[in-house]
């Protein structure tokens, strides 16, 4: 999990689409938090300036490289951010601790989604926030997708492109309970409940 050349490239590559609207959708995702957030693979800290003030992040991310990209945008943070190298299928978090989790375009890179999504539940008491890439729901587009995909995790460090990460979230237990998808249908922003939360 060390991606020297991602990191390096990573917001420029990004960069386009952050303009043309992923900015403003991570906007949506975390500037209406409060209280205490985990955000699990904060990779470079695209999301860090939309948070608002009266949040305290812990960020964890696994690739040190990444995680040194994210340091100066946890210095401009309003926030207090706290980065964590950390694994999230084994958070060196307690339970419950956290009011929210926060998880963007890494359920597809993360090896084990469902277990990582069990891990989340684990130290969090309230809901997950995603903001993921998703399967396309147009065939054409979706077997063009499959094409590419073995190249793209190449480039990507593992991300799986064509990944159905709506059911990936469901088959972890957890019920959707708010969600937002893009014209093209290729995103997906929402928020899910642990089940466990339930008992
Ligand atoms: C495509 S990047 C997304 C970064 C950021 N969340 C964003 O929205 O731009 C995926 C990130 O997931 C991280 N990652 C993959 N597996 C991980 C794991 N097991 N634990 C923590 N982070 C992981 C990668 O290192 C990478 O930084």
């Amino acid at each position: 999990m060390h991606h020297p050349l991602l990191a390096r490239f990573y917001d420029t590559f990004l960069w386009p689409g952050e303009r043309l609207g992923m900015a403003s959708q991570r906007d949506r995702l975390v500037g209406h938090l409060s209280g205490t957030v985990l955000e699990v693979a904060v990779g470079t800290g695209l999301n860090l300036p939309h948070y608002p003030a009266t949040v305290t992040v812990d960020a964890i991310e696994i690739d040190p490289h990444m995680l040194r990209k994210a340091k100066s945008r946890a210095a401009e943070a309003i926030c207090d951010v706290r980065l964590h190298e950390a694994d999230v299928h084994r958070l060196p978090f307690e339970d419950k601790v956290f009011d929210h989790a926060v998880v963007s375009l890494a359920l597809c890179t993360i090896p084990e989604p469902g277990k990582a999504l069990a891990e989340i539940a684990r130290v969090v008491r309230g809901d997950v926030h995603f903001l993921e890439h998703v399967r396309s729901p147009s065939p054409a587009r979706a077997r063009w997708q499959h094409r590419v995909a073995p190249a793209w995790s190449r480039f990507a460090g593992g991300c799986r492109l064509g990944q159905d990460t709506e059911a990936v979230i469901t088959a972890a237990g957890y019920t959707i309970t708010d969600m937002w998808r893009s014209s093209g249908g290729g995103m997906i922003q929402g928020v899910a409940k642990p089940a466990s939360h339930d008992r």
